[in-house]
């Protein structure tokens, strides 16, 4: 009876040990033009970047650029057709914050050939909310083009309509919410059906008073990712809550946790200690 008890605290440490295991997707920053190798601490990070302040993968200047008109960080024009309302641009700023600076995009990093950035992210569930206001506030702001990633003139070292692009409002470019996420930067973003707090959706806006709420929707993104490799962008979460998926790496790992103790196996072997 001695040697069960031991048995089951042997299981129990393993089950323990096999929480805090480094899943290679979480905490990170992607290879891109501005993001920093690791994330960290960054204690100025600028007004609307601020969020991200107790670990950011941006530093203060980037934070700082975020905001202005045609920073040097792309020298990306918003006001291609005319100036951006403000109450449109402050998404997109929230849009270059949530890029530049999260830690919690690991696990829809994916590998580009590209002049200026050896990773992107694609496929990164946006909640439904940050989606619909996003294009609610920008509804009758004007654009020429529906991918803002490519096809831009920059004759003059910034974007411009290319010609035969004409501005229209954002509400005929993007005629629902989802097409303004998805199509913008060509499938950085996917709409999610789920809500903010829901801890399966990216919040782009969030109030970090209560922590960043990404860092639980990135772990389980990527667990999952882990035991089916390749599912993850796609669909979305059939599971339910989040939380229910936080025991997985447990039980994933407890099988060779129990192999190695002697006897715990069971069946034909012999105990070999
Ligand atoms: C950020 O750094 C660049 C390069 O050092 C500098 O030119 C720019 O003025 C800085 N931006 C801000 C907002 O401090």
């Amino acid at each position: 009876p001695g040697m069960a008890v031991a048995r089951a605290l042997l299981v129990l440490l393993a089950a323990d040990a096999a929480v805090p295991v480094k899943n290679p997707l979480l905490n990170i920053c992607m290879d891109a033009k501005h993001h920093k190798r690791q994330p960290g601490p960054e204690g100025k990070l600028h007004d609307q970047c601020s969020p991200w302040k107790d670990n950011a993968c941006c530093t203060a200047n980037t934070s700082s650029e975020a905001h202005r008109d045609q920073s040097n960080l792309y020298n990306f024009n918003w006001n291609h057709c005319g100036v951006m309302p403000p109450k449109c641009k402050r998404h997109f700023i929230q849009d270059t914050c949530l890029y530049e600076c999260s830690p919690n995009l690991g696990p829809w990093i994916d590998q580009v050939d590209s002049s200026w950035r050896r990773e992107r992210i694609l496929h990164v569930p946006l909640c439904k909310e940050d989606c619909e206001e996003w294009w609610e506030d920008c509804k009758d702001a004007r654009t020429c083009k529906e991918n803002w990633h490519e096809g831009w003139n920059w004759a003059t070292g910034t974007n411009h309509c290319p010609r035969g692009f004409l501005c229209r409002p954002f509400s005929e470019v993007f005629p629902r919410p989802k097409d303004l996420c998805e199509k913008i930067w060509s499938h950085s973003y996917q709409q999610s059906p789920a809500r903010r707090g829901s801890g399966l959706c990216i919040q782009m806006w969030f109030d970090p008073a209560r922590g960043n709420p990404n860092q639980v929707v990135a772990r389980y993104y990527a667990w999952r990712k882990r035991s089916s490799p390749g599912q993850v962008e796609k669909g979305a979460p059939e599971r339910g809550r989040a939380v229910l998926a936080l025991p997985s790496p447990v039980l994933a790992l407890l099988p060779p946790a129990l192999l190695l103790l002697p006897g715990a196996a069971g069946g034909s072997g012999a105990p070999r200690t």
